[in-house]
């Protein structure tokens, strides 16, 4: 992927790379690549940050030519892709195969793996290895990790090997059980260890990190105090960049969303009635007809 270098003025000033490059993609080479440069451009900026998960190359192809900034390929996977009840069953070669397809897909987003629950608790070497087999074997550009200061070695072992890393804090859901339950972190005193937990993340190295259901007020406090991207799930509207979990947006997830989804589409609606549809032209006979059949 072609893309100007670090010390370019032109590359330097402009936040994030053209978010509709695909008309010119056959003059120009194609798209620039979103680098981890551009999530603290942005910041600096003051634009906005847009993630969606995905777990596909269907996905991840319309998601990054509608110009999402990162795909993150979520453990969300074992809810909506694998049909666990939470992430913790989640393994890292479930993860390897989905995240390989969602990376060869994109030009332009940035694509972060999740590490599964059980793939870096155990320590700084545990999580370096599993951050290189995502690196080596699936084309992403980063990686993600729950925990603020109790995950701090591990962040700093992996970004001293070169690989980007997105912290994630507040409500943590491979500590679903720990935390007793969907649990808004935060709240009250609970700021003290949020801001905690950010700085720890941030001196460890990550480049930008996730607040996973905070206030919106001690989201706002993290935003203001770090000088890495901060990136709302259920965070409120203070923070750099928002991401959300694509199944809950497009709505195709069954039975209820957190509140902090608004939905912009009715993915299940639309497709249980064109499955519908189907079954009842095949029942009939109305399927396939002769445009749809060979000579
Ligand atoms: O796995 C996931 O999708 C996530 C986001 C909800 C932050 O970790």
């Amino acid at each position: 992927m072609p893309e100007q270098p670090v010390n370019d003025p032109a590359s330097a000033s402009s936040a994030l790379p053209e978010t509709n490059p695909y008309g010119g993609a056959a003059a120009t080479g194609g798209p620039k690549r979103v680098r981890t440069r551009h999530f603290q451009n942005a910041k600096r900026e003051g634009i906005k940050i847009t993630g969606l998960t995905s777990y596909d190359m269907l996905t991840a192809r319309i998601f990054d030519e509608a110009g999402i900034d990162f795909l993150l390929v979520g453990d969300s996977a074992g809810n909506t892709v694998l049909g666990y009840e939470t992430t913790l069953p989640v393994t890292l070669d479930e993860l390897i195969p989905l995240t390989r397809a969602v990376a060869s897909a994109v030009r332009r987003a940035f694509v972060v793996a999740d590490m599964p629950f059980g793939s870096y608790e155990n320590g700084p070497e545990d999580a370096l290895k599993t951050a290189v087999r995502f690196m080596k074997e699936t084309g992403a550009h980063a990686v993600k990790l729950e925990g603020g200061e109790r995950s701090a070695k591990q962040i700093r072992r992996i970004v001293g090997a070169g690989i980007p890393v997105m912290g994630h804090i507040g409500y943590t859901p491979q500590s679903e059980h720990g935390l007793g339950g969907h649990v808004i972190q935060g709240r009250g005193e609970g700021v003290q260890q949020l801001l905690a937990d950010a700085k720890a993340v941030q001196e460890a190295g990550a480049f930008a990190v996730v607040l996973e259901m905070v206030p919106a007020d001690a989201a706002r406090q993290v935003t203001e105090l770090l000088e890495i991207p901060t990136i709302s799930v259920g965070a409120g509207p203070h923070t750099d960049g928002q991401l959300l979990v694509w199944t809950d947006w497009a709505g195709l997830t069954i039975g209820r969303v957190p509140k902090f989804v608004k939905q912009y589409a009715n993915l299940a609606g639309v497709l249980s009635e064109a499955a519908t549809a189907w079954r009842k032209d095949v029942e009939a006979g109305n399927y396939p007809d002769a445009e749809h059949s060979y000579e």
